[in-house]
């Protein structure tokens, strides 16, 4: 079984293959990159939520796959209590309107300067979206909760992973090593929900 990840973000493509060569699954299922098909098509993620995002991406790649190809898309964002939910579906554009997250990271930095501990609360969101060869859609969410802390520190993940830390651990997810990462995030726990239902109730959907 091969899906085609709708992103052409190389963070969430390499978490979403490691997962899935590591994390339930039927056998044989890999996760491959919408380069396969000459590339992601250009998505305006416009919808105001994670499941219309993750929808509108999954429903552009899926008519361009071979027969018997599966479309999967992941739509995510951190969510900021003090920020009022901020970035939440805005996440890749906190910057500005270009993706660039170093950029975004410096500002939410900034953001939360004046933030005391105790009110410095977050979550990451995961939705991913699954269309079956025959058209048929699935969605599945995670959710990481945690909290920021004052500076970045670490090198691994991406994103905003140098500022957050998971709940009931101390170092941020870009210290923590990368197969804790793929065990606790938003992105594991809504892949553990894929997989499964992959695994189980896939064989009789079109
Ligand atoms: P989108 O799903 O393409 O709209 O972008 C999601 C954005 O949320 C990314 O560009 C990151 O900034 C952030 N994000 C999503 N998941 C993660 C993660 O696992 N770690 C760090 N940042 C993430």
């Amino acid at each position: 079984m091969r899906l085609y990840l709708a992103s052409a973000n190389p963070g969430k493509a390499a978490e979403l293959a490691a997962l899935a060569a590591a994390r339930g699954g039927p056998a044989g299922l890999e996760v491959v990159s919408a380069r396969e098909v000459g590339g992601m098509p250009e998505v305006v993620e416009d919808t105001g939520t994670f499941a219309g995002n993750a929808r509108k991406k999954a429903r552009a790649l899926a008519p361009l796959l071979p027969a018997g190809g599966w479309a999967l898309a992941d739509d995510s964002g951190l969510c900021v209590e003090a920020l009022g939910g901020a970035p939440g579906v805005e996440s890749a554009y906190l910057a500005g309107p270009v993706s660039n997250a170093a950029a975004n990271l410096a500002r939410l930095v900034e953001l939360m300067r004046d933030v005391p501990e105790g009110r410095r609360a977050a979550h990451f969101v995961c939705v991913l979206v699954l269309i079956a060869p025959g058209g048929a859609e699935r969605l599945f969410e995670g959710l990481c909760r945690g909290r920021l802390a004052a500076e970045p520190r670490g090198r691994g993940g991406f994103g905003y992973d140098p500022l957050f830390i998971p709940e009931g651990q101390e170092q941020t997810l870009a210290e923590l090593p990368a197969e804790v990462k793929n065990r606790i995030s938003h992105r594991a726990r809504a892949w553990l929900e894929c997989a499964g239902w992959l695994a189980e109730g896939a064989q009789t959907v079109h």
